[in-house]
């Protein structure tokens, strides 16, 4: 949802650094963007539509001079993806630039207060009343810093700002309120960006803002200011172990395929999580009457699972639900005695956040996972864990689905150790069954790579799959779907295979193809059951299951084997050849996976 990055140097011109940030920053939005920097006390800007090196083989970014610059990256939410809606935005004369992420909700009133004194405004966006405002106070006296807290003030919504202004052409000013935006400080040189990938490069030293947090920042350091009271507070560094070889695609053609690849590995640092987070997070959890699991898009599809899997492995009842829906659905239920486990690969979604603010107001104990150290889950959670799956970049989320799904593995193995409710031998073969995992998937990727690609050759003509599962893998089915439909653009629908003659079987039809998730578990004869009835009506039927599974191999049309493995891994098993699947099927379709049209990888506004 669009991402920002500012950037101060010594000596030379800042135009590479914030282009190379920018790059690594593309997955928060790409319908636009540009950039500006300050040379010889002038304002130079360019910008354009498309992705960054549509735009730059445009506008040549590098050829911009000066030490100090603003860029962002577009995700478009007020205005069309044109060039005069592109960031940075300015003000009346052309001082002043702004780039934004975030949702200024009163923007309209302010819009029409400045026109009535006079400023014309050029773009559709909410952005530009936050560079004529700075105007407003600068024409009116104020230095930038007074004039960017007046202006803050004004504003209600989200937003994570960073400003430049000619006046002052040492300083960049960066505000954060709900958005995210952190500082790195390095040697020289210091930055403001939604994510520290930007400038990894440069340092690891990261200051995560507050809301409410204005960071004045040059070359030589920062002084951090609250917008309320004008007043310096102190912020915590935060040394981050991120590497720019996990930010890099490496030997693969596109992130998701390496996200996906890497699941052998991001399996195995998950596995290593350090028991103090599990065993603060059951405590709170085991002491509460109700736990609710909450999260958007893949997340919640974890929670999904995760509830399967809390109740087969802890006995342990939970309630998954959509963020977007939760306040509706079960504001009015929460207290004291409900916990909340907030899951969130970015910790930035803004449905999410919305939630935990609703449940702290009620006075719940909110819990986190999330993959992102300082994002803003987990300044709001009481306690949190870090998934350690590495950095995500691929808009599909992959390999934080399997590590959130063994985060919540441990969990249950945790709360029902913890209420009794396991025999040493059970969990002595659930921790076996854990440990298996990387060198597993690591086998299923390698076993699966030919045959999906064939899949999704054969079926990239049709124009509607259907997926189905029963038990902890409807969430499979639910997780295929959402891969599939939002890299390939193909219409798919999920259904728990035990619902599909409840309304969906109407829709099968000769040849119409339904890919069932069955492990050699306890769903498995009934799925069996269920195939019958869609391929009595013609459907085509394709089936992921146990290798040695010679009833399904005869009754399907294409089969994927799986190796065995335990019941309670399954979702993590079956979910690797859907993955696959569909990349394949994105690159059938010639389209680029780690780039899905109208997509942001963290949204940030609800
Ligand atoms: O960062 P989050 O886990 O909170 O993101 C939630 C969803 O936006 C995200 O999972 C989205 O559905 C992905 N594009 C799925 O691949």
């Amino acid at each position: 949802m669009c991402r920002i990055f500012a950037a101060v140097i010594s000596s030379g011109d800042v135009a590479s650094t914030l282009k190379i940030g920018l790059k690594r920053l593309e997955y928060g939005g790409y319908d636009s963007s540009g950039m500006a920097t300050i040379a010889d006390n002038s304002l130079i800007i360019k910008k354009g539509v498309g992705k960054l090196d549509e735009v730059d083989s445009v506008v040549h970014f590098d050829q911009m001079k000066g030490r100090i610059g603003i860029a962002h990256n577009r995700w478009a939410t007020h205005g069309y993806p044109t060039t005069i809606n592109a960031h940075p935005q300015v003000d009346c004369g052309s001082r002043v630039a702004v780039v934004h992420n975030g949702i200024i909700e009163n923007y309209m009133e302010l819009k029409e207060e400045l026109i009535d004194q006079g400023h014309t405004f050029k773009s559709r966006t909410d952005t530009e009343v936050i560079a004529h405002l700075i105007e407003r106070s600068l024409n009116a006296g104020d230095d930038f810093v007074t004039a960017a807290i007046k202006s803050s003030k004004e504003l209600q919504g989200s937003f994570a700002i960073a400003a430049l202004y000619n006046g002052e052409p040492n300083k960049i000013i960066a505000i954060k309120q709900e958005s995210p935006l952190l500082l790195g400080i390095g040697d020289g040189m210091n930055f403001a960006a939604s994510d520290a990938s930007a400038f990894i490069d440069k340092t690891d030293l990261i200051i995560p803002l507050e809301d409410g947090d204005l960071a004045v920042i040059d070359n030589l350091g920062y002084k951090i200011l609250r917008i309320d009271s004008g007043k310096g507070v102190n912020r915590d560094f935060v040394k981050l172990s991120m590497k720019v070889e996990d930010i890099s695609k490496g030997i693969y053609s596109h992130y998701m395929l390496k996200e996906i690849m890497e699941q052998p590995l991001s399996l195995r640092y998950t596995l290593e999580l350090q028991s103090v987070y599990l065993d603060v997070i059951t405590e709170l959890m085991d002491r509460s009457r109700t736990v609710y699991l909450v999260g958007s898009g893949t997340s919640y599809n974890s929670c999904l699972a995760g509830s399967y899997i809390y109740s087969k492995i802890g006995a342990f009842p939970t309630i998954p639900a959509l963020a977007s829906e939760f306040g509706e659905q079960y504001g009015r239920a929460l207290d004291v005695d409900s916990s909340l486990i907030l899951v969130s690969q970015s910790g930035e979604t803004a449905d999410v956040l919305k939630v935990a603010s609703l449940a702290r107001m009620r006075a719940s104990t909110v819990l986190g996972i999330t993959n992102v150290v300082g994002s803003t889950l987990t300044r709001i959670t009481r306690a949190y864990i870090i998934q350690q799956a590495g950095p995500e970049i691929g808009v599909a989320a992959t390999k934080t689905y399997t590590s959130q799904l063994l985060t919540h593995l441990k969990l249950a193995l945790n709360i029902g150790r913890k209420r009794g409710k396991l025999s040493q031998s059970e969990m002595d073969d659930y921790t076996t069954a854990f440990e298996l995992l990387p060198e597993l998937t690591e086998k299923i990727l390698k076993g699966v790579y030919n045959s999906t690609k064939e899949l999704a050759e054969n079926l990239s003509g049709t124009n509607h799959i259907f997926f189905m599962g029963r038990g902890m893998n409807t969430a499979t089915a639910y997780e295929g779907r959402l891969k599939l439909l939002e890299i390939s653009y193909m219409i798919a629908t999920a259904y728990s295979a035990g619902e599909s003659k409840h309304g969906p079987i109407a829709l099968i039809d000769k040849g119409v193809p339904v890919i069932f998730v069955v492990p050699s578990d306890e769903t498995r004869k009934t799925m069996i059951s269920n195939i019958m009835e869609i391929k009595a009506r013609g459907g085509k039927i394709v089936v992921i299951g146990q290798d040695d599974d010679k009833e399904l191999m005869e009754i399907s049309d294409k089969f994927i084997p799986l190796p065995s493995m335990p019941d309670i891994i399954t979702p993590i098993g079956y979910i690797l050849p859907l993955q696959l699947f569909a990349y394949h099927m994105a690159l059938v379709k010639g389209l680029d996976p780690d780039k899905p049209r109208n997509l942001a990888k963290s949204v940030t506004v609800q």
